[in-house]
This record gives C-alpha cells, structure tokens and sequence, in this order.
C-alpha cells in the first residue's frame, strides 16, 4: 500500500468518508424520470452564498449612517478596485434570486410536489420566499438614494392601513413618525444580521426536510416508483435503480449553475442599469419627492392591488387572504394526483393567479 494510501485509509477509518460518500453522494439515487427543474434549488443555494459572499465585501467599505450611506456606496461603485462589480453582483442578485426562487415555486407547484409527505418543505419553503421579499426591503435602505427613501417611505406607508395598531407599527418600524437615520440603522441590523441568520437556518430546516421524506418522483415519464406515504408513519421515498447524485445528477446542477450564472453576468456586464432607476443614483432627499416612485418588479403587483381598492384596508386584506391560501396549500389541495394536465382546477386557478400576478405588475408599471 503507498503512503499516500495508508494515509487515507488511516484518516477514512477514522471519520467514516467513505461511507458517507457511498451514502450521500454515490449511493444517493434520485428517481430516474428525475428533470433539470429539480436543480433550481442548487442554484438558489449557490445564489444565497454569492449574496452572503458580496455583502460581505460590501460591508468593508458601507457606513450605515444617513449622512455617510450614499457617499460610501458612490465610492464603492467608482474608488475601490472593482467595488462596482460587487456592488452588482449584490444588487442583480438579489433580483435574480427572486426570479429563481419564483420559478422554484412554480415547479414544485406543477409538479405537486407541495402534496403530503412534503407540506414542511413547502411551508418552510414559503416562509424563506416571504424573508427574501423582508431581506430585499430592507437592503433597498441602504444606499440612502431618492429610491431607497421613498420606496421605503411607500412600502411602510401601507402597514398604516392594519387597523388600530396601523400607526403605531409604522412608527415601530421606522423608528420615529418618518423614515429617517433610526429607519437606517434598523432595517440595517435586519438586513445584515438578523434576516440572513433566520434564512440560512430554514435553509437547514428545508434541507432536513428533503433528507426526511427523500426527493420526490417526478409526474411526468417513466415512473419508477411512487410513495403513497400518506403522512401516517414515516416513510423515506427511496429510488431503487434511480441515478447517482453523484456524479449523474451533480453535472445537472452544475449546468444549471452554470447557465444562471452566464445570465447573471450578461446582465451584469450589458445591462448593469437594468434594476436601477435614475433615481437611485440621486441622494435621499426628505425634501422633494420623485415624480414616480415605484417599488421593485417584485413588489409592483402589491402595489397596484394596494390601489385598486377604494380603501387601502380591503387591498391589504385581499393580499393576506391570497397569501394564506398559498402558504396552506398542501392542507387545501388534498388530492393524490400530481400530473398538472390531470388537475384541471388547479391549472385553471395557477394560470388565472399567473396571468392575474403579470397583469397586476404590468399595470403597476405602468400606472
Ligand atoms: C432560499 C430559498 C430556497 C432554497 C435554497 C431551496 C433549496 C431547495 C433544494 C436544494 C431542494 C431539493 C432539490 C429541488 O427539488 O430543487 C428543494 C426542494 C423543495 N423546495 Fe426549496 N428552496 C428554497 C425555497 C423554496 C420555496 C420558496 C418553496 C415554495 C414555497 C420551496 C419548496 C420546495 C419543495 C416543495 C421541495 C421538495 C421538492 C421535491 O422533493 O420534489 N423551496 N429546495
């Protein structure tokens, strides 16, 4: 046996690497029918650790102070060696990781994969999507542009419609009667530290989560098995004769990294502008309100909704219900099927709510 041998085998005695690549890597079989949407949850990981990464970096060179905040950022964007670059890296992808997490959404809803055994990935997956929406707001501060101080000015103004505690909760949240320095110091501990930590702990969660009931099969092709756990006594959803994660499906999510990662930088590189308006390059000024202030893409379809009732409470009402009905869709939707050509309603009601979610937005953009 060569040295380098013994060494190994020394050390794999010693901490089990073999086993644990046999049992998590090699020997891990996902189904056989198993498609490239299966791999969106590796890009948002791999985008969560960027955003981690950048923000990081960020911070060397950021004051989070409302008279430093927009300078310091302007210096990162033109002084420091390629402190443009993070800059973007951190504000496409947080708008990138949105879009992701949206399209990781919509697949485990076509494909039923939110249907019992899976109702905790599901509401533990919900809850992260409502923290990145939280996470984004808060950074929106942080550069102390027109932008940032109005959206944010907007965007708490609705918490004014919740009835009797309304006013209080803005005052709560923007630290005093309007968004000023105190507004910046605690939506910069929530962006920085509190938000982020809670998100990589359900990270954890709904990755446990996966490990517990094993990933699912998918609807659609060869079937190979199908688990009709009904959530009664545990059941883990093994693959027999399924493919490796490793190395078979690791070059799936290596290619889906890959092609997210040639689109975000394309859009870093030729349409840095893309998710800035002119705005945003413009110091808060408490001052003089922007002709059009708008929140980001992600946020114009509550907004709109916010404006087309005759009274702000209604608005808000109407997007918690719809977000209620979301968040316990496992619980609503009980039935087994999850080919979605074999569910007529829920199709008709995920292409209504699509086609109502794009119209709401374009027509927030525009208004
Ligand atoms: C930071 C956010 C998130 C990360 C890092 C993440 C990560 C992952 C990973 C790695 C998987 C396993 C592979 C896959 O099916 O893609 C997965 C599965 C799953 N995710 Fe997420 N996810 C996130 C957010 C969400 C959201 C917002 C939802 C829905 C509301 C969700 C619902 C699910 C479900 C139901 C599964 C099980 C899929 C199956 O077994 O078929 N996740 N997630």
């Amino acid at each position: 046996m060569s040295l380098f041998k013994k060494i190994y085998h020394w050390i794999d005695v010693r901490i089990g690497s073999t086993e644990i690549v046999e049992k998590e890597l090699t020997g891990y079989l996902l189904p056989k029918n198993i498609n490239e949407w299966y791999s969106l949850g590796s890009v948002l990981l791999v985008i969560f650790a960027l955003q981690v990464v950048t923000g990081m970096l960020l911070l060397v060179y950021y004051v989070p102070d409302a008279d430093k905040a927009f300078k310091s950022v302007t210096y990162i964007m033109n002084e420091v060696p390629f402190g443009w670059l993070i800059r973007l890296c951190h504000a496409v992808g947080s708008n990138l990781m949105v879009f992701v997490l949206m399209l990781h959404m919509l697949s485990t809803l076509l494909m039923g994969s939110y249907k019992s055994p899976r109702e905790m990935n599901w509401i533990s997956g919900f809850v992260l999507f409502s923290l990145v929406q939280g996470i984004s707001l808060t950074g929106y501060l942080a550069p102390w542009s027109q932008l940032s101080f109005w959206a944010t000015t907007v965007a708490t103004n609705s918490v004014t419609a919740v009835p009797l505690i309304g006013t209080g909760l803005v005052k709560f949240l923007r630290g005093g009667t309007l968004v000023g320095p105190a507004t910046l110091g605690r939506f910069f501990a929530l962006h920085v530290a509190i938000i982020p930590a809670v998100i990589a702990a359900l990270i954890g969660a709904h990755l446990f989560f996966l490990k517990r009931t094993g990933v699912s099969t998918p609807p659609f092709g060869a079937k190979e098995t199908q688990n009709n756990w009904e959530g009664k006594s545990y059941r883990y959803e093994f693959h027999p004769g399924g493919i490796p994660f490793f190395p078979n499906y690791a070059l799936q999510d290596a290619t889906s990294v890959s092609i997210y990662l040639a689109i975000f930088f394309a859009l870093i590189f030729f349409a840095p502008t893309l998710f800035f308006t002119p705005d945003s390059f413009v110091p808060a000024n408490p001052f003089k309100t922007p002709a059009h202030i708008k929140p980001e893409w992600y946020f114009l379809a509550n907004y709109q909704t916010l404006k087309i009732f005759p009274s702000e409470l209604i608005g808000l009402l109407v997007q918690v219900a719809a977000m209620t009905v979301l968040a316990l869709l496992p619980f609503i939707d009980r039935t087994k099927e999850r080919h979605p050509l074999k569910r007529p309603i829920f199709l008709t009601c995920a292409i209504g709510g699509i086609l109502l979610w794009l119209g709401l937005t374009i027509w927030g953009h525009y208004s």
